[in-house]
């Protein structure tokens, strides 16, 4: 028998009735809860009272069950073995979806992947980017990704925080999204403290954070926290995290608020300048002024002074862009239909048909899917979240030799390569001399860009991918994934 270290048993389990004819479930660890006439299994931890996980698996079709509704299989193409689920904490419920390697399950690391927005779902990761499938233009069917992540990791899709894609509450008293970027690192840690009691064979295999754009905040939070109750927790229950792996992400206003001058109005990527020299010059001139009152309001966070902030460099630095109609994913195309690509509105419907929420396992009280949540979006603005300098974790992270791997599609606006290399040539850690360094004086050629690093720190370009970068370099992102995992130069 294969060695899988996920015990794909609930399928024969599922759409049986006649449960003393279905072979009892080699469930043999402790954590065993309960398992109801859908298949779902609860799971719980004593240090994490609060919380419970409750999962199903998918796998392969099972021949012995006849039941006409499609299975995870058939609605995604090149899905393999794993689970959908809920964390649930209280009334709140984080969906998550779980496939396991396309290569060795029992030996590939475990990777969670994570959207940003703030307010966006990591179902756009699984569907669009890196996932088993990928959504067809007509919303109504999926096809196999041959380059997804699952082909070199085992990886979560995660939805957070409440609010966000298949995660839902069940208090009117809560809008989603409270708290901000820290509102989601317990319930994360929680989850990942109850998976590793329910599959321990998976501790043996290094753990990762990924994700993109607002993921530059989300991450280094999260992963600290992990990192910090690591600390004070015996050994058999750490979370063994190896690395983090952001893509364009947002780590610091005031660092990336003059990039938004330099990518559409000099040639820095290659195709510009996009916008005309008079809104250009305008846009010069404010640059200075939004770092100040930036600066200000990051010294004394009063939430006039933020807002002044935040609404000058808004109108100055970012309207002209949007104005322009030009995509601020990717500064190639035209912002085209919702979110700027018309997959985005393809993901949508798909998500929104019932037997895909039914074999992806959504629980009939979750909304009807959006790919970005405008309320967790503007609770997200009323604590001020986007002046966090996520920085500081970063910089905790690497100095306790958890690697990060920071990756950049160059024709992404919002969150873009000029503004990431002014944050990571200027972030003060150990290795900062020797990364600037190199970021000077030794860039390398790899065959999706250039890429440079010191110790446990690596950048990387993408020339020519906006801000979903295996979206538009599928080969060239699994490439740069596999080399991180497998701690191997770029070439
Ligand atoms: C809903 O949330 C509020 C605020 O957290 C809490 O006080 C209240 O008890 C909750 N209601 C229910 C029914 O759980
Ligand atoms: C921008 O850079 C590209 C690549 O280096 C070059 O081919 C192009 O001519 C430049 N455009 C302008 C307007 O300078």
């Amino acid at each position: 028998m294969k060695k899988s270290i996920w015990p794909v048993i609930l399928v024969t389990l599922a759409a049986s009735s006649a449960a003393s004819s279905v072979p009892q479930a080699p469930l043999t660890d402790p954590t065993y809860e309960a398992l109801d006439a859908s298949g779902v299994r609860t799971l719980t931890h004593e240090s994490h009272p609060d919380h419970s996980l409750t999962i199903k698996a998918h796998g392969p079709k099972n021949p012995s069950i006849e039941s006409d509704a499609p299975t995870l299989g058939d609605i995604c193409p090149g899905a393999t073995s794993g689970y959908t689920g809920y964390l649930n904490h209280g009334d709140k419920h984080f969906y998550f979806a779980y496939f396991e390697s396309r290569s060795k399950p029992a030996e590939d690391p475990l990777v969670l992947w994570l959207n940003g927005g703030p307010g966006c779902s990591s179902m756009t990761g699984l569907f669009m980017e890196l996932g088993p499938c990928t959504v067809n233009e007509d919303g109504e069917s999926a096809r196999e990704n041959p380059h997804s992540w699952i082909s070199a990791a085992n990886v979560f899709f995660l939805d957070q925080p409440i609010g966000v894609g298949f995660s839902y509450h069940t208090n009117d008293s809560y809008h989603g999204g409270e708290g901000g970027t820290f509102a989601a690192s317990e319930d994360i840690y929680a989850f990942m403290r109850l998976w590793y009691k329910a599959f321990p064979e998976s501790r043996s295999l290094p753990f990762s954070i990924a994700g993109e754009s607002y993921g530059g905040h989300y991450i280094p939070v999260f992963a600290d926290h992990i990192n910090e109750m690591n600390k004070i927790v015996t050994l058999d229950e750490q979370i063994p995290l190896e690395s983090v792996l952001i893509g364009n992400g947002i780590f610091s206003d005031t660092k990336q608020a003059s990039s938004y001058y330099d990518i559409p109005c000099t040639n820095v990527t290659g195709i510009g300048p996009l916008l005309e020299s008079s809104v250009c010059d305008k846009m010069s001139r404010a640059v200075g002024r939004c770092e100040l009152l930036q600066d200000a309001c990051h010294h004394f966070p009063d939430p006039l002074i933020c807002q002044t902030a935040e609404g000058y460099c808004s109108e100055e630095l970012e309207r002209p862009y949007f104005n322009s109609g030009l995509n601020y994913y990717d500064i190639s195309r035209p912002c085209d239909g919702y979110l700027c690509y018309p997959i985005m509105t393809s993901i949508t419907n798909f998500l929104r048909k019932n037997e895909v929420r039914e074999a992806f396992g959504v629980d009939k009280a979750a909304p009807d899917f959006v790919g970005c949540s405008n309320k967790v979006g503007r609770e997200f603005q009323k604590v001020n979240d986007f002046i966090i300098d996520t920085r500081p974790y970063v910089k905790n992270l690497l100095h306790s030799g958890i690697r990060a791997l920071i990756y950049v599609g160059t024709y992404d606006w919002i969150c873009n390569f000029v503004g990431n290399e002014r944050v990571f040539g200027s972030l003060v850690w150990k290795g900062l001399p020797d990364f600037r360094y190199q970021q000077e004086n030794n860039k390398k050629v790899w065959s999706g860009g250039l890429w440079w690093e010191s110790g446990p720190l690596r950048y990387a370009r993408v020339n020519g991918a906006g801000h979903m970068v295996p979206w538009d370099k599928p080969v060239e992102a699994l490439k740069l994934f596999k080399a991180w995992l497998d701690k191997k130069e770029l070439d």
